[in-house]
């Protein structure tokens, strides 16, 4: 478990001064001249050597992304996006980052973008969070007119500016490439990749797209060393991480804690456990609605880190953990899901804007039972149809919740199904339509 020292959001509840004055005594700010003198590369050295993995969700190394982008500047300037579309549902650390302590993430905006050889960062926030916008265009001013942005940020010599962006609150603008059509003014969608960010992104110039927290940590991450950060959690999976636990929790909460702290502890210790304690647990989804559901004995015993939530066939996803007790209507549960993605899909390809629909609709039988017990397996394999065939994940995330449900929940969808047929002395009426 995570001690007090090594927390980086020490303002993550609000309790301090998030201004630049209260932001500084609590350490941001102190020696990121010295930081920026140690020069672009070695800064990406050292976020390759903490382990750092994004934040937003697919783990992917920070470092080795950073490392993409072209070393040399030539006619096209590169960017740096901060991507603040928090949206998966049951996410909101990236919204206390930002209302409580801003200065560590326009920070990180000066450390990753001059180690990427970038003038300019942008700041995609999403459209509901309106005064954690005006929170960081506050905290923005404060830092250009203290010479920490502008010119010669911190008197490195280095010129830097960070430009707060709001979305108008499509899910779907939070998907990488999506999110840099909205930033060009145009419509929000997806497009495959490759060419990736770091080769085409903003205007067609190199970019790189990270996550609120994935920037906010690595000024703390050079201050206090590589070798602090990958100490922490185990191999392959480093540092703290911000969970956000919800549902059926006596304390829901947002908190710091280490990386593969196991997820019994993670609740007990900080959400005061599970409504009506921990035997009454039916199931948690471990990540943010993208990724499948555990039910109980999984959650027993697994760690909370990638590595550990893929071998169990879910996912660290955004580390939004929301707890179901036995009270929970898991089927329609993850039929709400199923509705969510139908409407958040751009619509763009077939796999997902008719699979989500088609999902969606036998989902909302299967909370009634009103459907054959021959569906299951159809809508298990058309999950399958959905997923990977798709321009962006959200595809796979309409599809894998599901998947989830039927591995672990099979019986409780066939007990549905007995019941109304049992009830109507019949199939079920709408299977056939
Ligand atoms: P992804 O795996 O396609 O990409 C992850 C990052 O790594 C991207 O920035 C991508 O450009 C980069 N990358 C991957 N392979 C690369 C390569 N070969 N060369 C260069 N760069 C490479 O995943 P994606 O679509 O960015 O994220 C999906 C995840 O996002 C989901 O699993 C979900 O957990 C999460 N998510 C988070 C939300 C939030 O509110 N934070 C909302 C919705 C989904
Ligand atoms: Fe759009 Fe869905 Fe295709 Fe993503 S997978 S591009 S959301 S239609």
């Amino acid at each position: 478990m995570l001690s007090d020292k090594d927390r980086i959001f020490t303002n993550l509840y609000g309790h301090h001064d998030w201004r630049l004055k209260g932001a500084r005594a609590r350490g941001d700010w102190d020696g990121t001249k010295a930081i920026l003198a140690m020069g672009h590369d070695w800064i990406v050295d050292q976020v390759k050597a903490s382990g750092l993995r994004g934040r937003g969700g697919a783990g992917f190394p920070t470092g080795l992304k950073w490392s993409f982008m072209p070393k040399a500047v030539g006619e096209r300037p590169h960017y740096l996006v901060v991507n603040a579309d928090e949206g998966e549902p049951g996410t909101c650390k990236d919204r206390d980052m930002m209302r409580n302590d801003p200065h560590k993430l326009i920070e990180g905006c000066l450390i990753a973008g001059f180690a990427m050889r970038a003038h300019v960062a942008y700041i995609y926030v999403r459209g509901e969070f309106y005064r954690e916008a005006e929170r960081l265009d506050a905290a923005i001013a404060e830092a250009e007119e203290a010479g920490l942005l502008g010119d010669d940020a911190c008197g490195s010599g280095w010129p830097f500016r960070v430009y707060v962006h709001k979305g108008a609150g499509a899910y779907i603008c939070g998907e990488e490439t999506a999110l840099i059509q909205s930033l060009e003014g145009k419509k929000g969608q997806p497009r495959l990749k490759p060419p990736f960010p770091a080769g085409v992104g903003l205007y067609g110039c190199p970019t790189t797209v990270n996550n609120v927290e994935s920037i906010a940590v690595v000024p703390t991450v050079l201050r206090r060393g590589a070798s602090w950060f990958s100490g922490i959690g185990r191999e392959n999976n480093t540092g703290t991480k911000v969970f956000c636990i919800s549902g059926h929790v006596n304390k829901p909460c947002n908190v710091e804690e280490a990386m593969s702290i196991p997820l019994r502890t993670l609740i007990e210790k900080h959400a005061g456990g599970v409504r009506g304690g921990w035997d009454n647990l039916l199931a948690v989804i471990p990540g943010g609605a993208s990724v499948p559901l555990l039910p109980k004995d999984i959650c027993d015993d697994v760690l909370m880190d990638f590595d550990a939530l893929k071998e169990a066939k879910s996912g660290l996803g955004t580390a939004a953990v929301m707890v179901m007790d036995k009270s929970a209507d898991v089927v329609a549960s993850i039929a709400r899901l199923s509705q969510f993605y139908m409407h958040e899909s751009c619509g763009q390809c077939t796999p997902c804007r008719e699979g989500a629909g088609w999902m969606s609709r036998v989902m909302d039988r299967m909370v009634t039972g009103d459907a054959n017990p021959e569906e299951i397996d159809i809508l298990e394999q058309v999950t399958r149809q959905v997923e990977g065939h798709t321009i962006c994940a959200l595809g796979d995330a309409a599809a894998w919740p599901i998947q989830g449900l039927i591995r672990h929940f099979r019986p409780e969808l066939e007990r549905r199904i007995a019941a109304r047929r049992g009830q109507s002395g019949k199939g079920a009426a709408a299977a056939a339509e």
